[in-house]
């Protein structure tokens, strides 16, 4: 009896724990990907400006999917030249045309296009079934943007957060995340905009909108969702 239970302990070690094991398998070989990436723009005479497109809060792990084909995709081609993009930062019908603009660079053309190719140490560009993979996983795990229609008081009670958080991305939908969970969001938003607009710890620009955060976060949680 006891060894049969032993038995059936190790072969469950073995066998149940098997998926687990190989999702970290897969987001630690992701990581890697990106910390090597990172190794190669951070040190050269671009990295001031590149650390600054996004900012550095993504992880292979925090990634949607974490071990699926798509996420994969995303370490080896969207940390050439600047950190992991979220795809919750964007709405769905925003991300064809951002990786579009993304594919010309990593393929020498566009804006700096020469210059990014280079920089990217001769990694390929992704090609076509791989662009589709991207922007359906980017989809799929996009911003929800907010209903307007629901939202009468967006410019009187809502104005703080409808001029603070459409800045970088479309406004989210208030409803569609707990209350303690925007007071995280709001939080990381605040950094967000210190790592985008200015070097961290440098005294604002005269005349630079504030973040109102006390009427923000009082406007989101009073509409938020369970
Ligand atoms: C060859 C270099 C390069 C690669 C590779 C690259 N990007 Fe970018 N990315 C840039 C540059 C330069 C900017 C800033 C200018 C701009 O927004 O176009 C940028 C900006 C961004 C932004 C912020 C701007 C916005 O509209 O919100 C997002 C999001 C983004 N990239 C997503 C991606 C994704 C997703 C991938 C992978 C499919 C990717 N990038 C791969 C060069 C690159
Ligand atoms: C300076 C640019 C910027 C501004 C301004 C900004 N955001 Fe964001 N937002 C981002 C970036 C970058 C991401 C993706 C990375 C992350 O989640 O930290 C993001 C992601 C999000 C997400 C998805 C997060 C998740 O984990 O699913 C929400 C929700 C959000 N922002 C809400 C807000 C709110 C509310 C405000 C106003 C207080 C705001 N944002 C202002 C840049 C910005």
């Amino acid at each position: 009896m006891f060894r049969c239970c032993v038995l059936l302990t190790s072969l469950c070690a073995l066998f149940c724990t098997q998926p687990a094991a190989s999702a970290d398998a897969a987001s630690s070989a992701n990581q890697r990907l990106i910390d090597a990436a990172l190794a190669r723009w951070s040190g050269g005479p671009q990295a001031g400006w590149l650390s600054r497109i996004l900012p550095p809060t993504m992880t292979a792990t925090a990634l949607p999917e974490p071990d699926s084909p798509a996420a994969s995709l995303m370490a080896r081609y969207c940390v050439q030249c600047h950190h992991l993009p979220s795809p919750a930062m964007h709405h769905p019908d925003k991300w064809p045309k951002i990786v579009d603009r993304m594919v010309v660079r990593m393929r020498g053309s566009g804006n700096r296009g020469a210059l990014m190719k280079d920089m990217m140490g001769g990694a390929a560009a992704p090609d076509e079934e791989e662009v589709h993979m991207l922007i359906g996983y980017l989809r799929r795990n996009a911003q929800k943007p907010i209903d307007v229609a629901r939202y009468p008081d967006l410019d009187t009670r809502g104005r703080s957060f409808r001029d603070a958080c459409d800045q970088c991305h479309v406004l989210p939908e208030p409803s569609s995340r707990p209350a303690r969970e925007w007071r995280r969001v709001v939080q990381r938003m605040e950094d967000n905009m210190s790592w985008m607009n200015r070097i961290v710890g440098s005294a604002p620009q005269r005349g630079e909108p504030q973040l109102r955060r006390q009427d923000i976060l009082g406007y989101l949680e009073s509409k938020a969702g369970r």
